[in-house]
């Protein structure tokens, strides 16, 4: 990554410096220059120390061992800095409202296995922090944390909507300024039981569950994918889960997003399902899906075939 900052240097250097760093075992190297001078060429390597966001400028410090041509300073000095600086390292994250149910917690838990910063997001704080907790078991170290649904749309960038279909309206009219401008990506089957039939798709007037999220929610980019993904299997950390997911949206870039994101997932292949119209297609086979796992005591998914 590229940075622009101002730059102190043992309170007798002020300038700015321009340069380009990696990022290597927590450690940022960097080769950096001076472009009003053109003299001060220097390689350094860097451990931040500690990084505080205020309003959209990053103030850091750091440790800085380097090596300079001018020899203002001797290689492997230890230099302390601050640095003002409006390039920022994003630190991208996607929420699950209504995490602490089952499908929920475990989309959160393979993302979070494969690296993604995710937040759990419930009704109730205590809630969101005791799912957390429980996925920190399967998944040490990971970057997994709990919030209020509201919290944990306003701090991500992708927003899983994990809910029963009943409770996805009042939870996107809550959170509904948060999600402005971000990828909504609603995983939820509309579908109740019945006597004698088992598993039964809902009628939605929409159309979809995820036609009428994007109508409560317009400056979002819905996406629906990952209906037809058992929870169960999910939760698993060990098990490879062997199937396709068909991701529909309207929204070309949204719709590449959640697929990068559905390839984190070992063995789950994305496919691109159209346009959000045909979400309803794809809500409707988790029903389908739920009385063959009956039947076969199983946990199916969707193969699609020929592509
Ligand atoms: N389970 C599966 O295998 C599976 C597979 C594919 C797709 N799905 C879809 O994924 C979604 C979640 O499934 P799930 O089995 O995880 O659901 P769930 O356990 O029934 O519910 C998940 C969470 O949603 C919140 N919630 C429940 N009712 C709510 C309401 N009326 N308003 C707002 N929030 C409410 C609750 O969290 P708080 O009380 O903490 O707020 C609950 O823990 C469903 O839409 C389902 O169709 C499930």
């Amino acid at each position: 990554m590229g940075t622009v900052g101002q730059q102190a240097r043992s309170g007798n250097d002020i300038g700015v410096m321009l340069g380009a760093t990696v990022d290597l075992l927590g450690a940022r190297i960097g080769l950096s220059s001076d472009p009003l001078s053109g003299t001060d060429q220097r390689m350094w390597i860097r451990r931040d120390v500690g990084v505080w966001q205020l309003g959209g400028l990053w103030i850091g410090g750091w440790f800085q061992w380097g090596s300079e041509p001018e020899s203002r300073a001797e290689p492997g000095d230890i230099l302390c800095a601050v640095c003002l600086s409006g390039v920022t390292e994003e630190i991208l994250m996607l929420a699950f409202l209504g995490g602490t149910g089952p499908e929920g917690k475990g989309l959160a838990l393979r993302l979070a296995m494969a690296g993604e910063s995710v937040v759990i997001g419930s009704r109730d704080a205590g809630r969101a922090q005791e799912a957390a907790d429980e996925l920190l078991e399967l998944a040490p170290g990971k970057a997994i944390s709990g919030a209020v649904n509201g919290d944990a749309a306003e701090q991500s960038d992708v927003v899983f909507l994990t809910m029963p279909y009943n409770g996805m309206s009042p939870t996107i009219s809550g959170v509904d300024d948060a999600l402005s401008g971000k990828i909504v990506v609603t995983v939820i089957a509309p579908m109740r039981f019945e006597r004698g039939v088992g598993a039964i798709a809902e009628e939605v007037a929409a159309g979809s569950a995820a036609e009428e999220a994007q109508a409560a929610a317009p400056n979002a980019k819905v996406v629906a994918a990952f209906q037809n993904v058992s929870a169960e299997e999910l939760l698993k950390p060990g098990v490879t889960l062997d199937e396709d997911v068909v991701i529909c949206g309207d929204d070309a870039d949204a719709k590449g997003r959640v697929t990068d994101l559905t390839r984190l997932i070992p063995n789950l292949r994305p496919v691109d399902g159209g346009a959000l119209y045909n979400a309803k297609y794809v809500e409707q086979i988790t029903p389908l899906l739920v009385n063959i796992n009956r039947i076969y005591r199983t946990h199916s998914g969707v193969r699609i075939t020929g592509v």
